[in-house]
């Protein structure tokens, strides 16, 4: 019962699953919520049990592990996290991590081989960018990326030059790594025609439509829906393979806790789950138990961060202070707007505020702010604000600020669920400071 999706044949809603799936307070003293499970180990019932369950941890017997281990692999209040944040992607399975970062790092170290290449769109939120080109270099792992906005053309021909690129390296094109929307950008990605550019260069529908066998797909197609996820975007539906997050942001919600997820299909699962098992990495109980906490609101607090978010965006735009907005709910551009039209279901609320004038004005307004707070990050109850060029992509060279539009006029503004005519009057008395 405590897995059921739904009630007499009415399929049930994530905003519904979230306060009771996979959860039976029976089996912890009627507690209605889930008690937080502190400990390292789990006594299992005969020692054929923890035979068969250690079958499942080692890949020995497919499937996973059927019962509670050590909390290095698995534990209540992570299996529980892991189960209602499949339901959000339509994934089969999703695995918690301790932070957005490790929960990427994982991903790529269980794909990458030597001499292999990933594909990624680019800009990549830095660090993700930078385990990419500084650490898996270091075992032989070559890139190559296409900008978030590419054609299928411009993505078939990466791809093509990835595929030559990983043959004379002796390895494969192992993952196409997606950000979508780029940050701070807000630049989307197309990922039907990501999808269609792999299954043309490396294989799958496209020969089972030509009558050949249908050579399995061996590239997954990974996506980062930080900005967007779960509420506005779901990548899975469009044919990405494995959705990732940092739960730090939307999700968590509070700014109170720091947490990734990756959810796919089980195929795609199962060996990061086996290098999750003997790297650890796995969320913490504390946190888990936060996470579920904040699932049972995360709709909420996105519609009205969400509502706010086009209210103030409206008011901006009309300033005469404002030089432009990278909203989107306002794209200019009709390639954009298809990609959000196919992708999206609701426009966010992070964007980046252009004024008119430089790192001078930005600075005076981030500073007058009185309800904004003045920090990096996204997606809390709280409104933040911030400046890319001089903070969280202070290290990226001039030449690439330049080409990915990172400007020295651009804040980036993350809103909270606050009253939106307060922060309109916030914002207003900042731009008189300006
Ligand atoms: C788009 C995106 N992906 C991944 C991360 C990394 O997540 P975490 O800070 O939880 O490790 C961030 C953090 O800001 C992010 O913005």
């Amino acid at each position: 019962m405590a897995k059921d999706t739904t009630i007499a044949g009415r399929e049930l809603q994530p905003s519904t699953l979230m306060m009771g799936y996979g959860y039976d307070p029976v089996l912890s003293e009627g507690s209605l919520k889930p008690p937080i499970f502190l400990t390292s180990t789990f006594a299992f019932p005969s020692a054929a049990d923890g035979k068969r369950h250690f079958e499942g941890i080692t890949g020995k017997r497919p499937g996973g592990a059927d019962g509670l281990v050590y909390s290095r692999f698995n534990a209540p209040n992570q299996e529980i996290l892991e189960d209602r944040l499949a339901i959000w992607d339509g994934a089969e399975e999703a695995l918690s991590f301790s932070s957005g970062m490790t929960a990427i790092c994982v991903l790529m170290l269980t794909y990458a081989s030597l001499g292999d290449v990933i594909v990624h769109s680019g800009p990549l939120y830095a660090a993700s960018e930078g385990f990419v080109a500084k650490w898996l270099s270091k075992f032989g792992v070559t890139w190559l990326d296409f900008p978030a906005g590419a054609t299928r053309e411009v993505i078939e021909d990466t791809l093509t030059r990835a595929k030559a690129q990983a043959a004379t390296n002796g390895g494969k094109v192992c993952m196409i790594y997606l950000e979508s929307p780029a940050n701070p950008t807000n630049a989307l990605v197309d990922v039907e025609a990501v999808k269609a550019a792999r299954d043309a260069v490396l294989g799958g529908g496209a020969q089972a439509a030509e009558g050949g066998s249908t050579n399995e797909i061996t590239t997954p197609i990974a996506i980062d829906n930080t900005f967007l996820g779960p509420l506005w975007a779901r990548p899975l539906d469009q044919g990405a393979d494995i959705v990732v997050y940092s739960l730090t942001k939307y999700v968590g919600g509070h700014s109170d806790l720091v947490a990734g997820s990756i959810a796919g299909a089980k195929k795609w699962m199962t060996p990061v789950r086996m290098l999750r098992n003997t790297m650890g990495g796995i969320c913490d109980p504390n946190t888990a138990w936060m996470l579920l906490r904040s699932l049972e609101t995360v709709e909420l607090r996105m519609t009205r961060a969400g509502e706010n978010a086009v209210k103030i965006c409206n008011w901006l735009k009309q300033h005469p202070k404002v030089a432009g907005l990278g909203y989107l709910g306002m794209i200019e551009d009709a390639r954009q707007q298809d990609i959000y039209d196919r992708h999206c279901k609701g426009a966010g609320s992070t964007f980046s505020l252009l004024l008119k004038g430089g790192e001078a004005e930005c600075f005076r307004f981030l500073d007058s702010l009185k309800l904004a707070k003045l920090a990096v990050s996204l997606g809390g109850t709280e409104t933040l604000a911030s400046h890319p060029a001089s903070m969280t992509h202070l290290s990226v060279p001039d030449s690439r600020k330049a080409e990915l539009g990172i400007s020295d006029n651009l804040v980036r503004i993350s809103i909270g669920i606050e009253d939106a005519d307060d922060l309109i009057a916030d914002f207003a008395q900042a731009l008189e400071a300006v």
